[in-house]
């Protein structure tokens, strides 16, 4: 086992789907794995492997923010051997034309975490999408008739930010929208010479305050992971 994960050497498949919350790594393992089993109940933070479409594929809750997912992230690398990571997580939305429910494909996270500036001696490093599994998730999106929108989102280290207008200056220069963990994961997936890629649902508007209902961010939840699923094994 790693310091976070129980599991035993051999039981993590080497494609994995990260959302944070782990009832959402449960829920994902009964939708849509066969042969489903529980690797870790550590913190209550489930991963679970199954078959997906009679492939090995895992799911990994991570928590919430940059702090937590990546200690996940890394031990699944460091001590599991994983190789593609894909995250499914919500977003709010910075920009008018993407909507509630909308998927985003990130193809790369600005951030205010200081996660890359501590590794990178004050600079920044520009977190960046795998291109295969980017293209592929696209071309998956496309298939399904799912709408979408990709570009650069924001990983934060608040929720609550207190300033009004704290995101103007992000939406101004085109980020689609703000949440918690794609930016440490992309860096993390660099640093070993892996595949990662962020996909997420549009759960609520940082420009009107709209936000979705539990059975909207179940369906949109659905659509998510299968893009993710279907992006991992082909
Ligand atoms: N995830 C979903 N909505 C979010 C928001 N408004 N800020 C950060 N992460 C989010």
């Amino acid at each position: 086992m790693s310091i976070h994960i129980s599991a035993k050497k051999g039981e993590i498949a080497d494609k994995i789907l990260l959302p944070g919350d782990p009832l959402r790594a449960k829920w994902i393992a009964e939708t849509f794995l066969d042969n489903a089993f529980c690797y870790n109940e550590v913190r209550n933070m489930f991963g679970y492997t199954g078959e997906y479409k009679g492939q090995r594929v895992s799911v990994q809750g991570t928590g919430m923010g940059i702090p937590s997912a990546s200690i996940y992230i890394e031990e699944l690398i460091n001590d599991y051997e994983v190789k593609s990571l894909i995250r499914v997580g919500s977003a709010g939305s910075l920009q008018k034309n993407v909507t509630l429910r909308d998927i985003v494909i990130a193809m790369s996270a600005s951030t205010n975490s200081s996660f890359n500036r501590l590794k990178f001696n004050g600079s920044d490093y520009a977190p960046t999408a795998n291109f295969e599994l980017f293209k592929k998730a696209i071309d998956i999106a496309k298939t399904h008739n799912i709408k979408y929108h990709a570009g650069n989102v924001f990983s934060s280290d608040i929720f609550y930010a207190d300033q009004k207008g704290y995101y103007d200056i992000w939406a101004k220069y085109n980020v689609l929208c703000v949440e918690m963990e794609v930016a440490a994961l992309y860096t993390i997936a660099a640093k070993f010479g892996l595949q990662a890629l962020g996909i997420l649902t549009i759960s609520d508007s940082l420009i009107n305050g709209a936000h979705t209902s539990a059975e909207d961010r179940e369906k949109s939840f659905k659509e998510m992971a299968l893009i993710g699923l279907d992006t991992l094994i082909n």
